[in-house]
């Protein structure tokens, strides 16, 4: 049996990662989330009685809580999902940001080398790097320079982790993935917001002129990376995932109005400050090491992912509560 720690198993990619693993036999897996806005365990409704699954509401800084976990049971890898992960969210106030994303993780780390864990997996981002001009890409000896203070958390993170590699010998691996998508995941990030605002027949708000570039990945392709990074990787090192799909924003979302059959109504606002201009991977370490390289191109990724929006249009009604409704007025309704 391999026995899994994930912390925030009930947000977008740790529920399709938790289903990824729950797929091998072999496997037990414990998800610990504290529940933020973004965390849904109707995603893992699926395992409820699976005597292979178990989930605790807790926060990842409330180290009592969380030794009391590791006590009870065994554990030999942890992937550290759990994070506020959204970049509007992190310019209108930055505290949580640096509690989760900085704080939580340490205090994670911490636990995790009391209790002498095989593996530590800290799930990171490319935004770390800050921005990159064509026909520049990311390489993991590029330079950190986070611009959101998302990113800046997130490359926080990243160092705290590097240094208890040093430090402790500490058997982490960092991946730094670009730009997700696919089904679960929380319409505030570009494609679910633009894929409801559709279904909703409401405008589509592109920052700026639409000219920044991201590099977009299926999300079942980022949890195959983690996996062989996880089986093949080694300790102590830092592995970039990316998509092989760089597009405009603007050329992305008429994509998706394309899909579902509609002309969009598009409102240019003002632009996001600091607004990183262009992401792109360089994955040719993971390719060589892990043996990873995405499959799914972003034609089908795309297809797959509005089709899941359109066939379960009672999840997004649920997620886009009062709390949506109140950030969506703060982010695109102020003056
Ligand atoms: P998400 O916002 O959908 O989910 C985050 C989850 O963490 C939620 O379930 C939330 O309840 C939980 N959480 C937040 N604070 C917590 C706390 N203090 N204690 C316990 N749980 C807490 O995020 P996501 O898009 O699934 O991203 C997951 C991870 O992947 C993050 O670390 C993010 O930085 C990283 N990442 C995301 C992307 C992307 O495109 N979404 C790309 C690269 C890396
Ligand atoms: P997002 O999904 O928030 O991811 P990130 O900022 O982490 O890359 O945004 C992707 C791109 O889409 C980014 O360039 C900002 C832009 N964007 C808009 O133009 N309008 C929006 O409403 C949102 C949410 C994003």
């Amino acid at each position: 049996m391999t026995n899994y720690l994930v912390t925030g198993g009930c947000g977008f990619i740790g529920s399709n990662f938790i289903k990824f693993i729950m797929g091998f036999s072999d496997t037990t897996v414990c998800n610990i989330d504290k529940l933020t806005y973004a965390g849904n365990p109707l995603n893992l409704l699926e395992f409820e009685n699976d005597e292979r699954y178990s989930f605790y509401r807790v926060d990842i800084c409330d180290k009592k809580k969380v030794e009391t976990i590791f006590k009870s049971r065994k554990i030999d890898i942890v992937v550290h999902f759990a994070a506020e992960s959204h970049v509007d969210r992190s310019i209108l106030s930055g505290i949580e940001f640096v509690k989760t994303n900085v704080e939580g993780t340490q205090s994670l780390i911490d636990v995790s080398r009391d209790y002498s864990v095989q593996q530590f997996i800290h799930v990171s981002t490319d935004e770390v790097y800050g921005s990159i001009k064509e026909p520049g890409k990311f390489t993991e000896k590029s330079e950190l320079h986070p611009n959101s203070p998302y990113a800046a958390s997130k490359a926080s993170s990243d160092l705290m982790v590097l240094a208890a590699i040093r430090t402790h010998d500490f058997p982490a691996k960092i991946t730094r993935c670009s730009n997700n998508y696919g089904p679960f995941q929380y319409p505030e990030k570009l494609i679910p917001l633009m894929v409801s605002n559709i279904l909703e027949g409401k405008s589509l708000p592109i920052y700026g002129t639409g000219a920044n570039i991201r590099d977009w990945i299926y999300v079942d392709d980022h949890c195959e990376g983690i996996y062989s990074v996880i089986t093949k990787g080694r300790a102590g090192e830092v592995y970039n995932i990316g998509g092989r799909s760089e597009i405009k924003n603007i050329d992305l979302v008429h994509k998706i109005a394309d899909e579902l059959g509609v002309v969009p109504t598009i409102d240019f606002v003002k632009d996001r400050l600091a607004h990183d201009e262009r992401y792109a991977i360089d994955f040719s370490k993971i390719s060589k090491e892990c043996d990873w390289h995405p499959n799914i191109g972003l034609e089908r990724g795309l297809k797959n992912t509005i089709s899941w929006y359109e066939n379960n249009t009672g999840w997004l009604d649920k997620v886009k509560s009062n709390e949506y409704i109140t950030y969506y007025k703060a982010q695109y309704e102020k003056s």
